[in-house]
């Protein structure tokens, strides 16, 4: 691995919505812990100058980070450049290339919407801007399979891969990175850790919030692009990969890039879509969209550890509550030695990953009284609270020295595409779902088993489930 630190960091779209919200933030803390000393340089076509990047630097962490301590603050405006000019101009590299001063390896961090990179990319390449540079890109990678390819090719025309740091702010979350850890730092899980164990494994992405003012960035991705493709399909990638080689990158993306090689591309059988009724009212949203803000599907992976095991996968926006949560239900044991007495709801292990975060495993103990007959419990094993700049924070100081463990790899985006490619444009109208509701009933029938989908609640303690067969309306 390339252990060389970066001397400079571009921020293209420096005037940005995810500038303002998630790396001004991320930066303030790296300069806070002292681990980023070097300039960072704005580039937007605003018309603006430094003053204007160290206002919008300063009311970004008013927002962001209330308890922002002024003398980082001073320090990280001092570190600040600002570079005018169009993207698709020459003179505006040329700038940049002077603003670089004699840095060797600057970090250029594309926050652009995708169908700028190849520009960005080109002229990076001529200006000599990018000699020796790493290069951040933001998701969406790409639109579909082929899109994705061809970004890839760009991309690595002008830059090697090490050089390429691909960000899903999921693989910088601390419950995301914990999984893993959890996973391959515990001996006792491993042993039922397959199909002979393993009945089911649901992972569920809630939020209240809809598109929150992006419904034309939404209309151009829906929930399968903006948060299957890559935050719920790198989580399945973590809980099901094999045991990797080393913690070192290559080794993690080589066993990431096997699993997802082996996962069914989804026929539209596999998959239900809904929209919340209402999506078609927001600003930027068409009149008779087809797009959905919610997506449920059901997976199987070929691989001789998880085949037959089903992987049923949900996202919505306006759900009841805003949680992540992965529940890996076990197989009842093989004999009901308390007869219809015993336990009715599996054994699981759940991972909730967001807004807080905890691994905890669900069991069964005697209800205490003269009958034998048992009572669902869950020992929390890990409980702490992050939130998204520590992941953004995570990523840039990886990025800096180089470390692309967190990032995805070229053939592991493209893998991940290769399974919802399939089911991208589909002929089905989306099913309507009322805001505040768990979605498409009709989500349901996609669940084979006892258990119908475990719905999160608002916090990690929160852990109820019936297991009444799934009814459909
Ligand atoms: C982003 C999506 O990648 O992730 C958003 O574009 C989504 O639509 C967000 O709201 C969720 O991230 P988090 O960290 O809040 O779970």
């Amino acid at each position: 691995m390339e252990r060389r630190d970066c001397d400079a960091i571009v921020l293209f779209g420096a005037t940005g919505d995810l500038c303002y919200r998630k790396i001004f933030p991320a930066l303030y803390h790296l300069v806070r812990r002292g681990v980023l000393t070097v300039p960072v340089i704005g580039v937007a076509r605003q018309g603006c100058d430094v003053k204007w990047l160290i206002a919008r630097v300063r009311e970004s962490l008013r927002a962001f980070v209330p308890s922002a301590e002024e003398a980082v603050v001073t320090r990280f405006a001092a570190l600040l450049r600002y570079v005018d000019g169009d993207y698709n101009k020459r003179s505006t590299f040329d700038a940049l290339r002077k603003a670089l001063a004699d840095a060797q390896r600057p970090l250029h961090y594309l926050a652009v919407p995708a169908s700028m990179f190849p520009v960005v990319i080109e002229h990076l390449s001529a200006s000599s801007c990018g000699r020796g540079a790493r290069v951040i890109v933001e998701k969406p990678f790409g639109h579909d399979l082929a899109s994705a390819r061809q970004l890839n090719q760009t991309l690595h025309e002008r830059f090697p891969e090490s050089s390429i740091f691909r960000i899903d702010h999921y693989l910088g979350k601390e419950a995301v990175q914990n999984l893993l850890f959890f996973r391959f730092a515990n001996s006792f899980l491993e042993p039922v850790w397959n199909r002979n164990f393993v009945a089911s494994v649901q992972v569920t992405m809630a939020e209240t919030i809809g598109v929150a003012g992006r419904g034309r960035f939404y209309e151009e991705t829906g929930a399968l692009r903006d948060v299957i493709q890559n935050h719920l399909l790198q989580i399945v990638a973590l809980l099901t990969m094999e045991p990797p080689v080393s913690a070192e990158g290559e080794s993690l993306r080589d066993e990431k890039v096997k699993v997802l090689k082996a996962v069914r591309p989804l026929t539209p059988a596999q998959l239900v879509r809904g929209q919340f009724t209402g999506y078609r009212k927001e600003q930027g949203v068409a009149a008779d969209s087809q797009v959905e803000t919610y997506a449920a599907l059901a997976l199987g992976v070929d691989s001789w550890r998880w085949s037959g095991v089903p992987f049923y996968l949900r996202a919505g926006k306006c759900l009841p509550v805003t949680a992540t949560e992965v529940v890996v239900d076990l197989r009842p044991p093989p004999v009901k030695v308390f007869g219809d007495l015993g336990p009715e709801q599996p054994d699981h292990v759940r991972f909730r990953v967001g807004p807080d975060v905890a691994i905890a495993l669900g069991a069964h103990t005697k209800k205490p009284g003269p009958v034998m007959t048992g009572r669902p419990v869950e020992l929390f094993v890990a409980q702490q609270q992050c939130d998204d700049t520590d992941a953004y924070e995570v990523l840039i100081s990886a990025a800096l020295i180089g470390d692309t463990s967190h990032f995805a790899r070229e053939d592991e985006v493209e893998a991940a595409w290769a399974i919802v490619d399939p089911v991208l444009n589909a002929s089905t109208p989306p099913l309507e779902y009322l805001p505040g509701s768990w979605g498409p009933p009709h989500a349901e029938q996609l669940l084979k088993g006892p258990c119908g989908w475990h719905n999160p609640g608002a916090k990690a303690q929160d852990w109820t489930r019936s297991c009444s067969p799934p009814s459909a309306s």
